[in-house]
């Protein structure tokens, strides 16, 4: 199920449709923050390009943590052959049946573009890295880089990375300037109405719906439209007629959710929220960001988005340079704290809804007092 998606599906629709019908490639890079729905896209895509018959490969930056991984994974069988068919200088040896390859530092790309495009050259393919971010980089190097070439070739591959809103940051640092030409969909909130869907027709395949529009403002004031909080929403409204269900004799057809109801379920997504905004705040605990994370919270006292000029002064001041300001500022949002919304690149907002309420009330006022 996913909703209010449409503008980023006809842009990926369009992309697959290209790659099928004229045999043109190119590069799809999805950023948003935690929770927004990023791989939710990345399983509807993949889900579409089955229907069209359009083969896939999907990767994850564990999967890949050498290039010997990246070229072995993307093309398994030919990479005995592509390394023959380049002369790479290399040693090679057989381990338990499996080929286990040492590439000279100079020759590390050439094995992956070889395999890449002996498997898209002849044949459209979606190559999707989900967590895109964390790619280490002379892998994610070797991949843009081998991805380049290949369309420079004209051969049909679709790469479509995902990540958090740092994933430029981490690409910028893999020296490879191909994927700025690339469309960058931000992946952020989902409308009203999307999340009523996105938690009405799971709902309705189980035979439960919503009393009425009253218990449906509550609904959409509870989500915030974060889809993570609406799949929570989802599953508590759906724990609680499960528990009217266990009460009563089983009615058999549909289950009406009322105000009641909506209470105990709104009751139990807030303890998930509680524990979910908890683990946000130990992750700046552990990442030595509480400070960071602090100050830049302070800066949005009066207004929803602050400029990127700011957000860059009180973390050079807070860091004590403006190098370790910068490596807060991607770490920050590597973790979704804050981040830039499609359209507006100067600019950074709040990446968690509420967050930075739960902050202020909770872990701000109970947060040590930091020397400064
Ligand atoms: N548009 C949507 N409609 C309905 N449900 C959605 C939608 N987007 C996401 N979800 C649900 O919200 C939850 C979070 O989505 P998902 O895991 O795809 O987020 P993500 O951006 O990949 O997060 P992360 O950066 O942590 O990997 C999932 O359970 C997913 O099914
Ligand atoms: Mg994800």
């Amino acid at each position: 199920m996913l909703a209010g998606r449409e503008p980023e599906q006809s842009v990926l629709n369009t992309a697959l449709h290209r790659l099928c019908e004229t045999q043109s490639g190119g590069c799809v890079i999805l950023s948003g923050p935690r929770g927004n729905g990023k791989t939710a896209l990345l399983k509807w895509l993949v889900n579409r390009a089955k229907a069209q018959k359009v083969g896939h490969l999907w990767l994850t930056p564990d999967d890949v943590a050498s290039q010997r991984d990246l070229a072995r994974l993307v093309n398994p069988s030919r990479i005995k052959q592509g390394l023959s068919a380049i002369g790479l200088a290399g040693r090679h040896e057989s381990v338990e049946g499996s080929m286990r390859i040492e590439f000279e530092p100079d020759s590390h790309a050439a094995p992956v573009f070889e395999a890449l495009h002996r498997r898209v050259k002849n044949r459209p393919c979606v190559l999707i890295v989900d967590e895109a971010h964390a790619l280490d980089s002379l892998v994610g190097q070797a991949l843009l880089n081998s991805t380049q070439k290949c369309l420079v070739r004209e051969a049909p591959l679709l790469l479509v990375l995902a990540g958090t809103p740092d994933i430029q940051h981490a690409l910028d640092s893999m020296n490879s300037s191909f994927w700025s030409r690339s469309r960058i969909l931000g992946i952020g909130l989902i409308e009203n109405e999307a999340v009523l869907e996105a938690i009405e027709r799971p709902l309705a395949d189980q035979g439960i719906a919503l009393q009425d529009d009253a218990v449906r403002s509550e609904v959409i004031a509870e989500a915030q439209g974060y889809p993570y909080f609406a799949q929570l929403l989802g599953d508590a409204l759906w724990e609680s007629a499960r528990r009217d269900q266990d009460a009563q004799a089983p009615s058999g057809s549909n289950h009406i959710l009322g105000s009641a109801d909506a209470t105990y379920a709104f009751a139990v997504m807030s303890r998930h929220r509680q524990e979910f905004y908890e683990t946000r705040l130990a992750e700046l605990y552990d990442r030595a960001l509480f400070d960071s994370a602090r100050a830049v919270l302070d800066c949005f006292a009066d207004q929803s988005s602050i400029h990127r000029e700011q957000v860059d002064h009180v973390l050079e001041k807070t860091r004590g340079s403006a190098e370790h300001g910068a490596q807060a500022l991607v770490q920050l949002q590597r973790l979704g704290f804050i981040w830039s919304p499609p359209g507006n690149n100067l600019r950074f907002e709040p990446g968690i809804p509420s967050f930075f309420s739960f902050l202020r009330e909770y872990g701000y006022s109970s947060a040590p007092a930091t020397a400064s």
